[in-house]
């Protein structure tokens, strides 16, 4: 029997546009070109962005520049967007004339902590108890009202941990007059501290028609606030694995969410979950997913974004994946040898083509495949080991 195709579908080789030069803009684009998808980045970075080196063409220009914005839409058929800090009048400029998934009310939630935290709150979604703050003042008020320890982040465009200050201990006037000066923002938002058993995951797909397509949930530990390792699957019960996914659903459907998503989690010794954040994009934790699933997190969101029919990704084998992190770079344009993870069939390195190492930057990372997690985990901490020399 012949498939009926899906009448919404844009099939290539449609040109898909993609909002944001990095890593993760990167890996879309890799998948789109195999399915024969022309693709354009629109970047504020420089000539030779980790998604331009891959895509068939790169527009570096501001997002206030409308020219560029004008030549970005003239090419292509369907839009996304790799990274969230975005302004969202740029989007709205590209959703009056092009498609755009996820539309604009889900970037607009999710990369301002103070509506994401808020939207949780609405739809009754278990968060962190916190407080909105604008001022000294305020964040006195909130650290009394909240308590020790707890954590100020700022409202807007935070990432890898940048934009937060750990509060441990209660604040005189003079040390909240610091703390406010050191976020160097106008606006934050005052979390108490979780304390967790484990930090968790949901990377999920959501179709144009509502469909959600869950992958595996991912168990994720995190050094100095920045993501290390992810462990697949995550070690926790299968009740708890089905809440998160369940509370990940809830936050998709409550935006009417098309594409890939995450959803963050902490899970508390008590069994409790608490979400943490969201991101309106493929996550890093969602990486395991190239080498280890039938189907990866960027292959998901290529497949909603022009309206294709998803189905829940496979695990194929447990995995284990590390960043890399510039700090593993001898220096900064001079790579470690590689042969630890090359020489491995089990371990595959991704690069993500970024010239200039720095401490904490994202460079690449990789996977190592297992028969079980631990295995894949203390094989994945020999060879980071090795990297490092
Ligand atoms: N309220 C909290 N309680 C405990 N740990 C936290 C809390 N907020 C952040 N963290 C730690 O910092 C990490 C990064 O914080 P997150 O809010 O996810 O910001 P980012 O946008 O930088 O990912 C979290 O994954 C967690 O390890
Ligand atoms: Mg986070």
């Amino acid at each position: 029997m012949m498939q009926r195709l899906n009448p919404m579908s844009i099939q290539p080789p449609a040109t898909i546009g993609v909002v944001g030069g990095g890593q993760l803009g990167r890996m879309m684009i890799l998948e789109a070109r195999r399915l024969g998808y022309r693709t354009v980045v629109f970047t504020d970075e420089a000539p030779g962005c980790p998604a331009g080196q891959v895509a068939d063409e790169e527009i570096n220009a501001s997002f206030g520049d409308s020219e560029a914005t004008d030549a970005f839409l003239s090419q292509i058929d369907v839009c996304t967007y790799e990274f969230e800090n975005i302004p969202a009048a740029f989007i709205a400029n590209i959703e009056a004339v092009k498609p755009v998934f996820p539309d604009r009310r889900a970037l607009e939630t999710s990369q301002h902590r103070e509506r994401e935290k808020l939207f949780l709150r609405e739809h009754g979604i278990p968060c962190a108890p916190f407080a909105v703050v604008d001022s000294a003042d305020s964040l006195a008020l909130a650290v009394e009202e909240i308590g020790t320890p707890c954590v100020l982040k700022t409202a807007a465009f935070g990432y890898d941990g940048k934009g937060q200050i750990k509060i441990s201990e209660p604040l005189d006037a003079v040390g909240v007059s610091q703390v406010w000066a050191d976020l160097d923002a106008t606006r934050g938002v005052l979390e108490g501290w979780v304390t967790y058993r484990c930090e968790i995951s949901v990377v999920a797909a959501r179709g144009q028609d509502g469909s959600f397509a869950p992958f595996p949930v991912s168990e994720n530990i995190h050094t100095n606030h920045i993501l290390d390792t992810t462990l697949v699957p995550a070690r926790i019960s299968d009740a708890e694995a089905q809440a998160a996914v369940a509370l990940a659903k809830q936050v998709g459907d409550a935006l009417n969410y098309v594409g890939v998503y995450a959803v963050e989690l902490f899970l508390t010794e008590g069994g409790e979950l608490i979400v943490n954040e969201m991101a309106p994009r493929p996550h890093n934790s969602g990486h395991y997913t190239i080498d280890a699933c039938d189907v990866s997190q960027f292959g998901m969101q290529i497949r909603a974004v022009v309206g294709l029919p998803l189905s829940p990704p496979r695990l194929l084998r447990p995995v284990a994946m590390v960043n890399l992190l510039g700090d593993v770079w001898p220096e900064a344009e001079v790579h470690p040898d590689w042969s630890p993870v090359l020489n491995d069939q089990d371990a595959r390195l991704h690069l993500y083509g970024k010239r200039i190492a720095r401490a904490g930057r994202k460079m690449g990372h990789f996977c190592v495949l297992a028969d079980d997690v631990d295995t894949a985990q203390s094989k994945a901490n020999a060879i980071m080991a090795a990297l490092r020399g």
